[in-house]
């Protein structure tokens, strides 16, 4: 072999080398972050401005509704200040490694964006982790809405064994009980020691702060014509009309809702239930879950196949079966995958569902779902409406999404099927006997 010709081929691959992408992945902050190593809990994020409480100063807030849910107390500044810090803390779970802000990040708009969430020594959910930003106005928290106070909610990831598994409230308290800071914390905050109630107490006065409006749409319906463009105005006469995202994305049917975009109530839309067999499954639910069992529901909803009963895990109904609570639809473009499983990558794979009517074979199908006829730049037109609802802190992460999954859509549309969408409402089959 000449040295020359030796030469040029290690330039070629050193080159190639240089050119080629490097092997550790580094999150990007938009899409799904990169795999972890097997057994391994994603990490912590750190508490920055994102993390802040909101101020009430936003076009669009709800000032009554607002009083309505939050009774002043609660809001005392000692308390947030210490919630804030214990959604922080890894110590609340068993080894030291989960806090609600590992799948709760403050940067991604809190939420991990990861299909379904990853706990304590990397154990896989069944559940796609929805934000945190206006969950104090839910009803009901939760995708099955199995509680209805921020404060029961907090109670349960921290002894949940696939998320902080921690072995009881206690537990965690007493991993932070001789902490010095958080003595003087409660103190301040509850005028007594460090215990479980008051724990959970502050963290649910931290997410109390949590207000999320403020955004382009909020500008246009305050008066500002051009704060939108023509695609999301168009798309948000669609979300009223034609595409009937309102029958369940507003708290009437009657008139147009601008604050939340939910009805407080549970559908069964079709998500993913054509791939398991609920019958069997609703079956042994009732088998082996005794109605009403609190954490048994919560380990069922995470932890095991069952997840899929949805709604019906809490209620026994049968109508309940794959149902799950309507979202608020605000900060969407920053809060995907989307759905309680996290199945679906884009706003233009959701559109894609609901526009072919999904769920053919489902017979617990909501009777609003059906197809919709809608265009491929109709479909550009809610996606507009949808990624109008960004708050301002989330404009700059909102681009680089919107630009990321609109090259994604190009690419690839699972859930595209355009003949039953422009097609008839199949018949739905009759539900079988329990
Ligand atoms: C391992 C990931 C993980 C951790 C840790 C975690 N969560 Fe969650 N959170 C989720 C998932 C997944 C859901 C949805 C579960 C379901 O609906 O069954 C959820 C749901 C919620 C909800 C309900 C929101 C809604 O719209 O229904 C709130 C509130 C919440 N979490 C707050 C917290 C708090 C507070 C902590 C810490 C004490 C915490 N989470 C820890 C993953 C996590
Ligand atoms: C029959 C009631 C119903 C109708 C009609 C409906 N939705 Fe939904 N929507 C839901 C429910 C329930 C979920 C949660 C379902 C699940 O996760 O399985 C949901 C979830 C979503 C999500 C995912 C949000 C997230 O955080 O994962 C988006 C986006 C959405 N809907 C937008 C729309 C749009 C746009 C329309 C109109 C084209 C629409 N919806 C019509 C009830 C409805």
């Amino acid at each position: 072999m000449r040295a020359t010709s030796l030469a040029v081929r290690l330039l070629l691959v050193l080159g190639w080398a240089m050119l080629a992408p490097p092997t550790v992945s580094e999150d990007t902050g938009v899409g799904t972050p990169p795999p972890l190593a097997p057994g391994q809990a994603p990490p912590l994020p750190k508490p920055g401005p994102l993390a802040g409480p909101r101020s009430s100063n936003q076009v669009g807030f709800p000032t009554v509704l607002t009083q309505y849910v939050i009774s002043p107390t609660t809001l005392k500044p000692a308390r947030v200040a210490l919630g804030l810090k214990l959604f922080f803390e890894p110590r609340l779970s068993g080894d030291g490694s989960v806090a609600c802000a590992t799948c709760h990040d403050p940067a991604r708009a809190f939420t991990d964006g990861r299909p379904v969430s990853v706990g304590i020594h990397g154990r896989v959910g069944q559940r796609n982790a929805p934000t945190l930003l206006n969950a104090l106005y839910n009803r009901h928290q939760f995708w099955d809405g199995r509680v209805t106070t921020l404060e029961q909610q907090a109670a349960l990831p921290i002894t949940n064994s696939f998320e902080m598994g921690s072995a009881s409230i206690g537990d965690a308290v007493s991993r932070i009980a001789d902490d010095k800071d958080y003595q003087t914390q409660f103190t301040r905050a509850f005028g007594r020691g460090v215990n479980g109630p008051d724990m959970l107490s502050a963290i649910a006065a931290y997410e109390r702060t949590l207000t999320s409006f403020d955004s382009p749409f909020d500008h246009f319906i305050a008066g500002e014509a051009n704060a939108i463009n023509d695609s999301a105005k168009r798309g948000w006469e669609l979300f009223n009309t034609k595409a009937r995202c309102y029958l369940c994305h507003a708290l009437t049917e009657n008139q147009r809702d601008v604050t939340l975009f939910l009805d407080n109530d549970f559908h069964n839309i079709g998500v993913g239930i054509l791939r398991h067999h609920v019958v069997p499954l609703a079956r042994r639910a009732a088998r082996e879950l005794t109605q009403g069992d609190l954490p048994g529901i919560d380990t069922a909803a995470i932890t095991s196949d069952l997840s899929v009963l949805g709604r019906f895990l809490v209620t026994r109904k049968q109508e309940d079966i794959a149902s799950f609570k309507t979202p608020g639809l605000r900060n969407v473009l920053v809060t995907g995958p989307y759905f309680h499983d996290g199945s679906m990558q884009t706003l233009w794979d959701v559109m894609d569902h609901y526009n072919k009517g999904d769920g053919i074979t489902d017979p617990w199908l909501d009777k609003d779902i059906k197809p919709l006829a809608l265009t491929e730049p109709e479909i550009d037109d809610v996606v507009a409406f949808l990624a109008s609802l960004t708050s301002p802190q989330y404009k700059a992460l909102g681009d680089r999404e919107y630009a990321r999954q609109r090259t994604l859509s190009k690419v690839s549309r699972p859930q595209r099927d355009t003949a039953r969408a422009f097609g008839p409402k199949p018949r739905q089959p009759p539900a079988p006997p329990l």
